[in-house]
C-alpha cells in the first residue's frame, strides 16, 4: 500500500519503517529539515534500537523517503498515519498539533477525488477521534466521513523495543467509522497473525489508555507492597513479589524467565516509580477526563499519589543508611527513565537528583546514552561523568536508578573500592546479591 505518516518521532517513524520494511511505500513528513535530511540518509533523528538498521535498508530499498511537502505525500498515498505530538499541559492534552494536521488533511481532501483514509496513531482520551477530529476532517474537506476513512489505530510500542513491539504485535487494535476503511485497514495488517480488535474509534482510545493505566497501577501497587515491606522486619519485597509472579492466574512461565518473556508480571517490579512520555500523561490525561465529566477516579488518582512518593521513599531509604546528605556525594547511575533509551522524560532519576540537590548532596552522574540533562531541569549544577568508575570515585554511596544492564553485568566487588563508603543502592533489585563481596553495604528496594 501507499503510505504516509505525519511526524517522526519514534511512533511515527518506527511505524513508517517497520511498514516500509513490510514492502509498502511510506512518505514520512515532518517540518524539522535536520529530521528530513538524517531520515533521507538512512539515520534515526534519534534512539531507538533496530530502527537505524531498518532505516538503512528501507531507504536504500526506496521503501521509504521523508519530506517537509504535506501535499506531495498525500497525493501519493491512500492511507495517512496522523502520529503528531499530543503533550501534556495542565489543562489536558494538548491537541494543537493533530488538529492543525487534520485540518492540512482535510484541506487536501477537498481537492482530492479519490477516497483516502486518515489514522489517528496519536493518542488521544476516548471520543476525540469521532468528535474534533471528525469535525476538523469535515469541516476542512467540506466531505462528510464515506467520502473518505477515519480510523484510530493505537500503538503499543514501548520505547527501547519499539520496532519488534511493531513487528511482533501482540494484538492490532481498528476503530473505524466506515466498512470501507476498516476492510483497508484489516487489509494493511493481513500479515500480522495476533488478533485484531475491530470496534469503534472510542473504544480503540480507550483500550490504549486502560492498557497504560493498568500497567501504571501494577507498578505502583508493587510500589505500595515494597513500601509496606520497607517497614516491617524481615519482609523483602523481592521474595514477596517472585512468590506473587508463581501465580499462574498471572502467569505461565517460570519466575526466571519473567524478564525474558514479558507477561503482565513484567509490571510487577517495585521501583523509584515509572516515568516517561506515556504513563504520567496519559494517567494524568484520563482523571482530567473523568473530572470534566464529573467522574471521580479513586483508584487512577491514588496510582499517581502512590507514584509521586516513590522519589522521596527512595531518598529516606539512603538517609536511614547515610544519615544527614549535606555535604556527601552521591552516585547518581541512569538518567534515563528506563534502560535502552536516551529519553529523560519524567524520568524519576531527575525527581531523585532535585531531592537529593535539595539536601545539600553533591551529585554525580553517569548514563550510559544520556550524557547531560537541559541546564533548566536543575539550578544546581551535577557532575557528569563518562564512566562508571568515575562516577563512583569519591562517593558516599552509589543508587542504581535505572536499569541498564551495564549496571547489572558491573564487576560491584571491583568498582566499590573507588567509592568513600562502600553503600550501594539498588532501587530495581537488579543486583544478585550472592555474587556481591560482604564488603558492599547494599540497601534494596523493598527491605528494611
Ligand atoms: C509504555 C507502554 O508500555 C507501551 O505499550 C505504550 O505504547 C507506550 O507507553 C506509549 O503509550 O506510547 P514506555 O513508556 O516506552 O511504554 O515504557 P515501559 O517499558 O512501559 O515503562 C514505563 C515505566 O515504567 C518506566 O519508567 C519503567 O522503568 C517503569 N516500570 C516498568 C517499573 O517501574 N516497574 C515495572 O515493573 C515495569
Amino acid at each position: 500500500m501507499k503510505i504516509s505518516v505525519l511526524g517522526t518521532g519514534y511512533v511515527g517513524l518506527v511505524t513508517g519503517a517497520s511498514f516500509a520494511s513490510l514492502g509498502h511505500d511510506v512518505i514520512c513528513v515532518d517540518i524539522d529539515q535536520n529530521k528530513i535530511n538524517k531520515i533521507n540518509d538512512g539515520k534515526s533523528p534519534f534512539f531507538e534500537p533496530k530502527l537505524d538498521d531498518l532505516l538503512l535498508t528501507v531507504v536504500k530499498n526506496k521503501k521509504l523517503k521523508a519530506t517537509n511537502n504535506l501535499n506531495d505525500a498525500l497525493e501519493h498515498s491512500e492511507l495517512t498515519f496522523i502520529a503528531v505530538g499530543t503533550p501534556s499541559t495542565p489543562a489536558g492534552i494538548d491537541l494543537a498539533q493533530i488538529k492543525s494536521a487534520a485540518k492540512m488533511v482535510g484541506t487536501y481532501l477537498k481537492t482530492s477525488n479519490r477516497y483516502h483514509v486518515v489514522v489517528v496513531k496519536s493518542t488521544v482520551v476516548p471520543g476525540t477521534t469521532e468528535s474534533i477530529i471528525k469535525e476538523e476532517l469535515e469541516t476542512s474537506s467540506g466531505k462528510k466521513i464515506g467520502a473518505f476513512g477515519l480510523c484510530m489505530n493505537p500503538e503499543f510500542l514501548r520505547e527501547g523495543c519499539a520496532v519488534d513491539d511493531f513487528l511482533n504485535p501482540d494484538r492490532i487494535v481498528i476503530g473505524s467509522l466506515d466498512e470501507k476503511s476498516k476492510s483497508i485497514m484489516n487489509q494493511l495488517y493481513s500479515g500480522f497473525s495476533c488478533p485484531v480488535v475491530n470496534t469503534n474509534p472510542t473504544n480503540a482510545e480507550f483500550i490504549k489508555y486502560s492498557t497504560n493505566t493498568l500497567l501504571a497501577t501494577l507498578i505502583s501497587f508493587s510500589n505500595e507492597i515494597a513500601t509496606l515491606c520497607e517497614n516491617i522486619p524481615g519482609a523483602d519485597a523481592d521474595t514477596v513479589m517472585k512468590g506473587l509472579y508463581l501465580d499462574q492466574r498471572l502467569t505461565t512461565i517460570d519466575s526466571n524467565k519473567i524478564r525474558k518473556n514479558p507477561s503482565i508480571v513484567s509490571y510487577l517490579y517495585p521501583g523509584p516509580g515509572y516515568g516517561g512520555s506515556c504513563f504520567p500523561k496519559d494517567l494524568f490525561a484520563l482523571r482530567l477526563h473523568a473530572k470534566n465529566l464529573n467522574i471521580n477516579t479513586p483508584l487512577l488518582d491514588s496510582v499517581h499519589e502512590v507514584n509521586e512518593t516513590r522519589p522521596k521513599k527512595a531518598v529516606q531509604l539512603l538517609e536511614k543508611k547515610l544519615g544527614n546528605l549535606t555535604g556527601k556525594t552521591i552516585a547518581v547511575l541512569g538518567l534515563a527513565f528506563k534502560q535502552d533509551t536516551d529519553d529523560v522524560r519524567m524520568s524519576p532519576s531527575i525527581a531523585i537528583i532535585k531531592l537529593l540537590l535539595d539536601r545539600g548532596a553533591n551529585v554525580k552522574a553517569y548514563d550510559p546514552l544520556v550524557h547531560s540533562l537541559s541546564p533548566e531541569t536543575f539550578a544546581k549544577n551535577i557532575q557528569y561523568t563518562n564512566e562508571i568508575s568515575e562516577c563512583l570515585k569519591g562517593a558516599n554511596a552509589a543508587c542504581i536508578i535505572t536499569p541498564w544492564k551495564e549496571f547489572k553485568d558491573a564487576d560491584w566487588n571491583f568498582l566499590i573500592s573507588n567509592m568513600s563508603q562502600p553503600i550501594l543502592f539498588d532501587m530495581r533489585n537488579i543486583l544478585i546479591q550472592n555474587n556481591l563481596s560482604k564488603n558492599i553495604d547494599l540497601i534494596r528496594i523493598g527491605k528494611i
